[in-house]
């Protein structure tokens, strides 16, 4: 078995790493773009890029890499493709690949990070480029129809409880996604949670703060942090607060000050 710390130091160069990881974040890129330049950098045929994402969706890097470990791979390059790059996740994601590499791979897996892309990008150049784009593919706005916003979205839902699921990138590390779609899945399938009085929403959210307790979440209006979240979790917090209105006390990480703090169950 390889010792801890192997293939850690600083032996291969980036241009030997035949597998590389585009790190993108999907509440910019809306999934597409990364998955689209890894396809096209994947036609040149020299190395394997493979998408995986921050936050909101999936896969996360853990996924990625457990799936690259699973076919023996070892070796693997991380690139930053967020736009712009955020440095508060850059300062977090080398300690947080190596807690990874540890505990899934034994130490056994060289990982690194490259500068993210942005410092490799001409963006005043691209404005030049839009500026002096063809009149044709200029918009005149005027030729559209006035609006704010579809009707719809005036009206305010009415729910009992809203469910705020922490997808940013710390939990979505976490492995947070999955137990999202958990949750949803079974929510959908409780028709009191979908009308009546007990109708309850489930959102995304992006970092919510205690992200060392994550995977999180928190309901609302009862003011009640569920963290370290897993799938026997996340339905015993369906069945008793969503539906029964009494909180799962072993799961709770912080309560809010509410009215309700010295009644016991959440009515
Ligand atoms: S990423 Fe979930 S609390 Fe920070």
């Amino acid at each position: 078995m390889a010792s801890k710390g192997q293939h850690g130091g600083a032996g291969a160069s980036a241009t030997d790493m035949s597998v590389v990881i585009l790190y993108g974040r999907a509440a910019l890129d809306r999934q597409q773009n990364v998955a689209q330049i890894a396809a096209r950098l994947n036609a040149a045929g020299e190395r394997t890029f493979v998408p995986a994402w921050e936050d909101l969706t999936g896969p996360s890097i853990p996924d990625v890499l457990e799936d690259l470990l699973k076919r023996g791979v070892r070796q693997a390059l991380v690139v930053p493709v967020a736009f712009p790059a955020d440095p508060s996740l850059g300062a977090w994601l080398a300690g947080a690949l190596n807690a990874w590499r540890l505990e899934h791979a034994d130490g056994d897996f060289d990982l690194r990070i490259a500068p993210p892309v942005e410092q490799f990008l001409d963006v005043a150049a691209a404005v030049e480029a839009a500026v002096a784009a063809a009149p044709e593919r200029l918009r005149p706005v005027a030729e559209v129809k006035p609006a704010m916003g579809k009707p719809g979205w005036t009206d305010v839902p009415e729910h009992a409880r809203q469910v705020f699921f922490c997808l940013g990138a710390r939990c979505a590390h976490r492995r947070a996604l999955p137990l999202y779609q958990h949750m949803r899945r079974i929510m959908k399938n409780i028709r009191p949670l979908n009308s009546g009085p007990q109708r309850a929403m489930c959102v995304r959210a992006s970092c919510l703060y205690p992200c060392n307790q994550g995977p999180l979440l928190i309901v609302q209006p009862d003011g009640v942090w569920y963290g370290r979240l897993d799938e026997t979790v996340i339905e015993r917090i369906v069945q008793e607060h969503l539906l029964e209105g009494k909180p799962v006390a072993e799961a709770i990480v912080h309560r809010q000050k509410t009215p309700t703090d010295d009644t016991g169950n959440i009515q």
